[in-house]
């Protein structure tokens, strides 16, 4: 008698939380297999092929001179985007649509594999995302993920692979161009700077590069299990270990709030664990949790930390400071002040110049209102964010005209795709007429080809739409 109503509890239970897991879908939402003319399934993403051939409309903007690759032993793990790469032996351009203005995430994944005719880890290579300069003068020895959050007010946004001269090569095996939840950049942040905090403004116009994105306590999380396919590391490789503190991991529910962190903002399995100081006796311990961030040098950085009190048994129990880069940046932090609830995740942004070791450090430490018998310290993710310099570049002191500077104007693939299109056409018509001729007259022969079509482009023009070999 009672299975069937626990079977109706249980389904309704499911129907409900199938409701408040809506999955995030971005407006713009581009994902470009590089180098194949198949599409490939990644975590239930399909990554469309940039062969013209296979998709008329592929953003590849010019083909003349590129090579499709394929790698001929990918490791069984490695996901099939890594399995071919587009290689670039002249400036060369990817434009998207982009239907909706607003920050936008840029992945670019790098594999450099080993092919029959070709080593990509001998690549050299610049990367421009719109105005700004992404990568210079990159190299790339393993597989890589590169993401920005770009703002966009124009109706595309494009990505360009300059080979740093010629004889070099660039390459990318897959691209993401992906509309950013709008909750994920505000305004607004907290500049931590000669020892005072201030306001800082303009934050979502900023470009921002993703340096560490760490679940802290926690295991790594991978782009299938965020709500937007990012991928968050261990924090064991920043910890500077404390024997006071300890991990913790909780398993009820993530209490997301409006006007706290969205999903979108950091997942569940983020929040759910953290590193946590606490108290075990009447005495607070003097011991700080210490997270070390290798970062360059010569640029701004967004410190986001998450924090979400699954370790606390009452609100109002849990007071912490926030130093960066050993300077005081939140005192007395009281989440449940913000929250009203325990396991409810808030972030807070910070601004900070990074020092000249090239490092970010992040220390979460006991406050004036620690208790004891509590805990008196927690941090639960971390993101480091890069932001661009005064040159626009994420990468060195190269602007964006230096970076085309080898490559005169009018030398670059389009112009030259323009003419092996037209020199094709030339040839087809002609070859048209003279086959008309050749039925009329039925004696002329039509094999010479016309003077004004040089063999050497034509060459080029077929091998880069056949998408060159394999
Ligand atoms: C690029 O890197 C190579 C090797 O590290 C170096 O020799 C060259 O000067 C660099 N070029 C630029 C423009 O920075
Ligand atoms: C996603 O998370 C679940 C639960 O922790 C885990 O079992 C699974 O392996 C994860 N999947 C991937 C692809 O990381
Ligand atoms: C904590 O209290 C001590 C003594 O009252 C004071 O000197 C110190 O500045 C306080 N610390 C903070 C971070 O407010
Ligand atoms: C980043 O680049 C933009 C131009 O795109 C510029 O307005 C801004 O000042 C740069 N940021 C910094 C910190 O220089």
């Amino acid at each position: 008698m009672g299975t069937p109503l626990l079977f109706l509890l249980a389904f309704s239970f499911s129907f409900f939380s199938a409701l408040s897991f809506s999955p995030f879908s971005p407006v713009d939402n581009h994902l470009i297999n590089c180098g194949s003319a198949l599409d490939a399934a990644v975590d239930g993403r399909r990554f469309v092929s940039d062969f013209h051939s296979s998709n008329p409309g592929t953003p590849l903007q010019s083909s003349a001179l590129t090579t499709a690759l394929c790698n001929g032993s990918p490791r069984s793990s490695s996901p099939q985007i890594y399995h071919t790469a587009r290689v670039f032996r002249k400036p060369s351009r990817y434009a998207v649509e982009i239907k909706e203005p607003g920050t936008h995430m840029v992945r670019l994944h790098f594999d450099p594999f080993v092919s029959s005719n070709s080593d990509l880890r001998e690549a050299r290579f610049h990367v421009l995302v719109d105005n700004y300069v992404a990568l210079s003068n990159f190299t790339v020895s393993d597989t890589l993920v590169k993401e920005y959050l770009v703002w966009v007010s124009q109706n595309k946004l494009v990505i360009t692979i300059v080979p740093t001269q010629k004889g070099k090569l660039g390459f990318v095996n897959a691209i993401e161009v992906l509309s950013a939840p709008k909750d994920l950049i505000p305004d607004t942040a907290t500049l931590v700077r000669d020892g005072e905090t201030q306001k800082f403004e303009g934050l979502i116009k900023q470009g921002l590069e993703t340096v560490h994105r760490v679940n802290v306590g926690g295991p790594k999380v991978t782009p299938f299990n965020d709500s937007v396919w990012r991928t968050w590391i261990p924090d064991d490789g920043f910890f500077k270990s404390s024997d006071l503190s300890s991990k913790v991991h909780f398993s009820g529910r993530i209490n997301y709030q409006v006007g706290g962190a969205s999903r979108e903002v950091c997942p569940d399995f983020v929040y759910n664990s953290a590193r946590v100081i606490a108290s075990k006796s009447s005495s607070i311990p003097e011991a700080n949790m210490n997270w070390v961030f290798r970062v360059t040098g010569g640029h701004r950085y967004l410190v986001r930390l998450h924090f979400c009190d699954i370790a606390s048994l009452s609100l109002g129990s849990l007071y912490f400071n926030v130093y960066i880069n050993e300077q005081l940046a939140s005192k007395d932090v009281d989440l449940s002040s913000i929250a009203y609830e325990l396991a409810s995740p808030y972030y807070a942004d910070f601004v900070v110049d990074s020092d000249n070791l090239g490092a970010v450090s992040v220390v979460i430490g006991r406050s004036n209102l620690s208790m004891a018998y509590a805990v008196d310290g927690i941090l639960n993710g971390v993101e480091i964010m890069k932001m661009n310099n005064s040159m626009a570049s994420f990468d060195g002191k190269m602007c964006r005209g230096m970076a085309l500077k080898n490559w005169p104007r009018g030398n670059s693939g389009g112009l030259i795709t323009l003419v092996v299109v037209l020199c094709l056409l030339l040839l087809s018509v002609s070859m048209l007429m003279r086959r008309k001729i050749v039925r009329v007259k039925d004696s002329f022969s039509w094999t010479k080809l016309p003077t004004e079509v040089s063999e050497v482009n034509l060459k080029v023009g077929i091998q880069s739409s056949l998408g060159g070999k394999f």
